[in-house]
């Protein structure tokens, strides 16, 4: 195939089929990053489908949210570099950002900051929900049961055609999450669910609803609650990862948005994707202890063991992941304050310093990414291993529900369906059970 530049502005590539019929097909330029070959057509016109099972060369919709770059190392969201966003914005500012496309004037950071802060309670009645859940149950089993279940209490904000009913399902998902996560923590350990606090910020109230207990005050860490500002900050989008694009799928066909949510919950519950950050800490306990990391390292490099290094690689970033470098700087902040001793964090950043400088994974680029910090962090303000997905759905909702509102808002939007490479039987005749050998 040929990419060649006609007279004007627009490229076409050009597609020679094993007949020899030629097919052109229009490249389509974004703002910036790689054009693309517009293939809509390529069926009709030739009677290929295109084979992509992973999506690695796949664009799937037309997005104006999120930029990565992941040879440079580049991530912006509508424009905004993150590492700018995670020093100078914090949680709410960005997920203004990213919802509506351009930073707040003060006034509508205000208007914003209170709409989610007034939405935080979920309806008393829900509450029941919970008591029908094992106590042993993981965050993110119960996360997927009640976010679809929302779709049973708030009726007047699932339909999708209205704008202002898409808005108002936006700030109950974005408000209501924290309230949710933390509500599933507190019934694991069998303590009364704290009712959220508007007078705290977005991250000081969740950990005020994870950590606090009627019976005291609760006294906020201004370092801990910035960190988990922060973590909030790099995990708001991401682009068309595999949940996001699970939101976007479940959305085309018109379903209401907290169904839509939900499964995206459920895609991000895979070790290779959100529950990384969990399997970071489950491997650091099962090496246990510094002297065992090169044998983890040597393991990681051999193709007849399937033991990978969690929290190392990327589908994207294939030089660093610029949320990793923030993260790794406040996680050393957060260890520094809290004057943590844990052998888990002793074998964390031994890890760090052997992997970063072995050969396998130098050559494969192969970095700690943002799960590798966060699972970190997380662990040394106490937050439990299983909580950690949860943590990062709940940040991840921003990104999920501004997503989910570009495709309904987009006017070429269709049902997601993909075709197939078919390589089952061909058409056979049925056989009755007594013939069958
Ligand atoms: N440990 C050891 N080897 C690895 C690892 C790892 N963590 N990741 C990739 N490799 C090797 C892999 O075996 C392959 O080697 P070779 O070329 O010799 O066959 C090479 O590196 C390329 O790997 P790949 O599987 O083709 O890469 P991918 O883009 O398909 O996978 C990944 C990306 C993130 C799934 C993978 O790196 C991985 O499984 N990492 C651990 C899980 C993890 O931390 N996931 C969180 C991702 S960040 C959060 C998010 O955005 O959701």
């Amino acid at each position: 195939m040929t990419a060649a530049k006609p007279a004007g502005s627009n490229k076409i590539a050009t597609l020679t089929g094993p007949d020899g019929k030629v097919t052109q097909l229009p490249i389509i330029d974004g703002s910036v990053g790689p054009s693309v070959i517009d293939v809509r057509k390529l069926y009709n016109d030739t009677g290929y489908f295109t084979y992509d099972p992973g999506y690695t060369s796949t664009g799937s919709c037309e997005s104006k949210i999120t930029y990565i770059d992941g040879d440079q190392g580049i991530l912006l969201h509508r424009g905004y570099a993150i590492d700018e966003l995670a020093e100078k914005g914090d949680f709410l500012e960005v997920a203004y950002l990213i919802l509506n496309g351009e930073l707040p004037t003060a006034d509508q950071k205000a208007g914003f900051v209170q709409n989610v802060t007034y939405h935080t309670m979920v309806h008393e009645q829900m509450t029941q929900f919970w008591r029908g859940f094992r106590r042993d149950a993981h965050p993110m089993a119960v996360m997927c049961g009640v976010v679809g279940a929302m779709a049973a209490f708030y009726h007047d904000s699932t339909d999708i055609t209205d704008p202002r009913q898409r808005e108002i399902a936006s700030y109950r998902l974005i408000a209501k999450m924290p309230t949710i996560a933390a509500m599933a923590y507190k019934y694991s350990v069998g303590q009364p669910f704290m009712y959220p606090q508007n007078k705290l910020s977005y991250a000081e109230n969740f950990l005020y609803m994870m950590f606090g207990i009627p019976c005291e005050d609760y006294k906020m860490s201004p370092v801990l609650g910035k960190a988990m500002d922060r973590i909030f900050i790099l995990h708001a989008d991401h682009e068309q990862n595999a949940s996001t694009s699970t939101v976007r799928l479940a959305g085309s066909s018109g379903a209401n948005p907290f169904a839509c949510i939900a499964a995206g919950i459920a895609s991000l519950w895979g070790p290779a994707h959100g529950g990384a950050n969990e399997a970071v800490l489950e491997m650091l306990a099962e090496i246990g202890s510094k002297d065992k990391v090169g044998e983890a390292v040597k393991r990681a490099k051999n193709k007849d063991d399937n033991f990978r290094l969690m929290g190392f690689g990327h589908r994207v970033y294939k030089n660093f992941d610029p949320r990793a470098k923030i993260m790794q700087k406040t996680c050393h902040e957060v260890l520094g304050e809290l004057g943590i001793k844990d052998p888990l964090l002793d074998v964390a950043m031994e890890l760090e310093k052997v992997a970063l400088q072995d050969d396998y994974f130098v050559q494969r680029k192969l970095y700690p990414n943002v799960d590798f910090y966060s699972g970190i962090i997380l662990k040394a303000m106490g937050i439990p291993t299983s909580m950690f997905t949860a943590i990062f759905a709940l940040a991840r909702t921003v990104g999920w529900v501004a997503q989910w509102r570009e495709m309904i808002e987009d006017p070429q939007q269709k049902i997601g369906r993909p075709r197939q490479l078919y390589t089952g039987a061909a058409k056979r005749t049925y056989v009755p059970v007594e013939k069958r050998r």
